[in-house]
């Protein structure tokens, strides 16, 4: 599909960039390409070669974009959010905390910039009415680990039907709100709130009640399939690290550390 007249996004100021994110802990050193692999992969190899917490890695265009599940991530040149964070959390702060962290950051951000009610499908998808519009990628590097790798995409000055998502239903900000936005705007809200969540999980607040105001799933009625099974239930919940509850048919209660919600009746 083409594009609308006037809504083709630039490739990101990076200047500008740097002004908005002055003083955030997490961008104390933006690393930009217009072009990479994957900011993951960018960022994994970084962190590798010693890079501290603190390098930002952006770009307008990713030929080899990954997300969970061994799936791609698409998204056309200059429209969309695609960061990595490198972040050298201490014990304990592992890829749960990390994925909720992420996922509050994305949601809150997006809200924040472009007032959309966008809310949390567990554990790592942004959605708008049932369809996706941006995902959490958190990799770590070595057993301790010495360092984790926060990646986010999401879909922004672009229509939906630009891209190959798969079974997915997703959407962009400008199917959305029918207009462009301010993508600089947006990295730098989401890396402020990535950085600000961080700050709270190292303070030992759980930040499990902002994960739960924001479920899109929580008290409704899901379907969560695992590598060899699926269940039906209500989302009644999340354990103290961020695991899913569901009350199943049966009537028992089980609580699921990863899985996919692949349908849900998405609550008022
Ligand atoms: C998902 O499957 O929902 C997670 C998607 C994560 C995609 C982002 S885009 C920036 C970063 N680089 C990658 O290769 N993946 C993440």
């Amino acid at each position: 599909m083409a594009r609308p007249e006037g809504q083709c996004s630039a490739k990101l100021d990076v200047d500008r960039l740097n002004s908005l994110l002055a003083g955030c802990d997490l961008a104390k050193h933006i690393i930009y390409r217009s072009d990479t692999g994957s900011t993951n992969d960018d960022a994994i190899a970084a962190a590798r070669e010693g890079a501290p917490e603190g390098n930002l890695f952006l770009t307008d265009f990713q030929t080899g974009g990954r997300g969970t599940r061994g799936r791609s991530w698409h998204a056309p040149r200059n429209g969309a959010l695609l960061l990595s964070s490198v972040l050298r959390p201490e014990p304990g702060i592992g890829p749960p905390a990390l994925t909720r962290i992420a996922g509050l950051a994305l949601c809150g951000g997006l809200r924040s910039s472009t007032d959309l009610e966008v809310k949390i499908k567990w554990p790592n998808d942004a959605v708008i009415n049932g369809k996706k519009i941006g995902g959490v990628l958190v990799e770590t590097i070595g057993t301790r680990p010495s360092a984790a790798i926060v990646g986010i995409g999401a879909n922004l000055n672009f229509s939906a039907a630009e891209i190959d998502a798969g079974d997915t239903p997703v959407t962009t900000v400008l199917d959305e709100t029918g207009r462009s936005c301010d993508r600089e705007g947006v990295i730098a809200a989401v890396v402020i709130a990535i950085a600000r969540h961080y700050r709270a999980i190292r303070a030992g607040d759980s930040l499990l009640s902002e994960w739960r105001e924001l479920s899109a799933i929580l008290g409704g009625w899901v379907t969560l399939t695992t590598d060899h099974e699926s269940f039906r239930g209500t989302a009644v919940g999340f354990g103290t690290d961020g695991g899913l509850v569901l009350a199943l048919e049966d009537g028992s209660r089980r609580e699921f550390q990863s899985g996919r919600v692949i349908d849900w009746q998405a609550i008022a």
